[in-house]
């Protein structure tokens, strides 16, 4: 298993940004990735592939419209995907206080509730303590890309 599809949702870029990143250093990495920038169940339909989210926040602690059909399909019309191998990065703004990093959080949430298998921790971006979210998700995923390799079989 080599291939990662990438969720991503964003309201005003970062999350795209980010996510376009992860992307390159993954595919330099050997995986082939795929970059969805609308997700529903079809993300994870993909035989032998990992989920990697990368989910900015909107409203009070929501999911981008972009990732709605695939929060909803989750919930909704839960799939068999026990072991399922998953990563979210997740970018908020501390001061919206409770609802912080919702966006990723829900996703994540709904994944753990099917059982699906979280291969690295959350990684939050806070906008309130960097404007540099490119280089915390690197750096994030320099140390866990080791995670996603065992998870791939490698
Ligand atoms: C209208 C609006 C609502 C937001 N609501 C939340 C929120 O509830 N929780 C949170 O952690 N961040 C919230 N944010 C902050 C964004 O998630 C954060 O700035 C993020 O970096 C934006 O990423 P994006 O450019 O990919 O949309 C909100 C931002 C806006 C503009």
């Amino acid at each position: 298993m080599k291939s990662i599809q990438i969720a991503a949702g964003s309201v005003y870029g970062a999350a795209l940004d980010v996510a376009a990143a992860l992307k390159r250093l993954l595919t330099e990495a050997g995986f082939d990735c795929t970059l969805h920038e609308r997700s529903a169940l079809n993300v994870v339909r993909v035989p032998e592939s990992l989920l990697l989210v990368v989910s900015s926040t909107t409203g009070s602690g929501d999911v981008p419209d972009s990732l709605q059909p695939l929060l909803a399909g989750l919930i909704n019309e839960p799939p068999m995907l026990v072991g399922y191998p998953f990563a979210v990065v997740a970018l908020g703004d501390s001061s919206y206080g409770d609802t912080y990093c919702g966006g990723g959080r829900q996703l994540q949430a709904a994944l753990l509730d099917i059982a699906a298998t979280e291969i690295a921790p959350m990684l939050t971006i806070d906008a309130m303590m960097t404007s540099e979210p490119v280089d915390e998700a690197q750096q994030w995923l320099q140390s866990n890309l080791a995670a996603f390799r065992r998870a791939a079989g490698e």
